[in-house]
């Protein structure tokens, strides 16, 4: 901490000019403080090491053959246990329903049976089957299932899932 004293030069005058009393004028002073710096580091003796969040690496396979002969395939990448395969699929526009489904969808609500995937693998990185889907996807093979039902991780588990997309149109 340090002050400066500014001391100004009076004016020299006679004590009988400037009021006519025997009164001696005060002297002007004034401080100026300087704020003090501080500064230290922060240490933490006890970092933790950085967690890194689970992730589900996703391709999706189209039901058509392009004209190099493949089938296109498209990635994305999701938060484990954070989505529904239906709502990724719609972030990263990836169509999801056939002509019917287009039209009559029930936008997720689990009551229209016509968001049907397959899942190619990674089934173990998803929950189980719904009611909903036991229902719709009763005579159905085991690996489809229906993408507004399907959430893609458990919050702790990543890897890869490959679904394949309009199954029932796949040719
Ligand atoms: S969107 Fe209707 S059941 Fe999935």
């Amino acid at each position: 901490m340090s002050f400066t004293v500014n001391l100004s030069p009076l004016p020299l005058r006679s004590p009988e000019t400037t009021t006519g009393i025997n009164k001696l004028p005060k002297p002007i002073t004034s401080f100026t403080r300087k704020k003090p710096i501080l500064s230290f580091a922060i240490t933490n003796s006890t970092e933790q090491p950085q967690t890194t969040t689970p992730e589900i690496e996703l391709q999706f396979i189209g039901p058509k053959v392009g004209s190099d002969g493949k089938y296109p395939v498209d990635r994305a990448t999701a938060v484990s246990g954070e989505k529904l395969l239906r709502n990724i699929m719609k972030d990263y526009k990836l169509e999801l329903y056939g002509t019917y489904g287009k039209l009559m969808n029930c936008g997720g609500g689990g009551s229209c049976g016509t968001c049907i995937v397959e899942v190619v693998e990674g089934k173990e990185l998803l929950n189980e089957r719904t009611n909903t889907e036991l229902k719709y996807l009763k005579k159905k093979p085991e690996s489809w299932r229906l993408a507004c039902q399907t959430i893609v991780g458990n919050k702790e588990n990543s890897g890869k899932v490959v679904i394949q997309r309009l199954p029932q149109q796949k040719k």
